[in-house]
């Protein structure tokens, strides 16, 4: 029986040697390691191979199993990597290879980065609101009477159940004063819908950046330093600012900021945002709602402020028309790298 082992061995690895592919391979590894292949024969054999031999000659069987196995498995390997190096045997590699394309930070998105990291510098947390919100957050709390014209069909987008898209970023104001006590100190980036008709210069969806700033003895000058800082910060010392009077129904005094910078928008002034001192009755509306006196007007004082980026963006980037912000033309992104 030892003998015959040796033999059967040597004729299985040189039969796995001969297999010209993993069909024939697999042939014989079924005639000599499959269930009813020549080792479990041999298996069986050993019956009749005396008691004192069994162990050596069990442990030789074995021994042959495993050589076997693993002969099949080497030769296997090597048919695998055969057909692998036949399938790129076509390719040339000395193409030039498809460039890949890199993406870039939007421009609107550069511009909201920059402008938070001035405010955080400064102090201010971020807040967030959603995008649909009530009426109340959006309008009573804010001092808008029911009759304001923002508040008509024509001018806001009003979902079937009596909310509607925020026409501004000042809900966020009346969130985070109905979520915390003052002192507060926040900026909230975000999008405003109003139903405007999509041209050149507007868009029915645009981004804000609103800020909110409630302490004791809070004044215009506060305001206007914060405003002044940030604005040389963003744009740089070259940079003019003027404050015109103007009307908010949530603030009082209310006023516009606006800019000017050599060689944007044709060195003429533009408007950048809407501020002033918010007005104690936004305060009395956030304490009806909290359902206490945290926000006491005659304790607190705050400004806020509200300003358009699309706007913004178009002027320092020099973009003849808003729509480029968001039809994601790749040959104008990539200008942005
Ligand atoms: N919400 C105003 C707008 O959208 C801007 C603003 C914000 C004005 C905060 C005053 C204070 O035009």
């Amino acid at each position: 029986m030892e003998s015959e082992m040796v033999k059967f061995k040597e004729s299985a690895i040189a039969e796995i040697q001969d297999a010209k592919n993993p069909i024939e391979l697999d042939g014989v590894r079924v005639k000599y390691l499959g269930r009813a292949g020549l080792i479990s024969k041999l298996s069986e054999s050993m019956r009749d191979v005396p008691k004192g031999e069994r162990p050596r000659i069990g442990k030789l069987l074995n021994e042959v199993r495993l050589t076997l196995t693993s002969a099949f498995e080497d030769r296997a390997e090597a048919f695998a990597a055969q057909h692998d190096l036949a399938a790129i045997e076509d390719i040339d590699e000395t193409l030039p290879s498809t460039p890949l394309r890199l993406g870039a930070i939007h421009p609107l998105t550069q511009l909201q980065d920059r402008a938070i990291q001035v405010f955080r510098r400064l102090g201010f947390a971020l807040a967030a609101g959603p995008d649909i919100e009530t009426e109340w957050n959006c309008f009573d709390a804010l001092n808008t009477p029911p009759n304001h014209p923002a508040r008509n069909e024509t001018d806001t987008f009003y979902l079937p159940d009596g909310r509607l898209l925020r026409t501004h970023t000042s809900t966020v104001q009346i969130r985070t004063m109905l979520a915390t006590p003052p002192p507060v100190r926040v900026i909230a980036p975000g999008a405003a819908y109003r139903r405007d008709e999509m041209d050149a210069t507007h868009l029915s969806q645009f981004n804000q950046l609103e800020g909110l700033y409630i302490d004791k003895h809070v004044t215009i000058s506060d305001l206007k330093g914060t405003l002044e800082y940030f604005v040389r910060e963003l744009l740089g010392s070259q940079v003019e600012t003027r404050m015109r009077p103007h009307f908010f129904p949530f603030t009082e005094p209310s006023l516009e900021l606006d800019i000017r910078l050599p060689g944007v928008n044709s060195g003429r002034w533009m408007e950048l945002l809407g501020c002033g001192i918010v007005d104690p009755t936004v305060l009395e509306k956030v304490n009806e709602g909290r359902g206490d006196q945290a926000y006491d007007p005659g304790k607190w004082t705050g400004y806020a402020f509200g300003m358009g980026l699309d706007r913004l963006a178009m002027a320092l980037f020099g973009l003849p028309d808003i729509r480029l912000l968001i039809e994601n033309d790749q040959r104008f992104l990539a200008q942005f790298v």
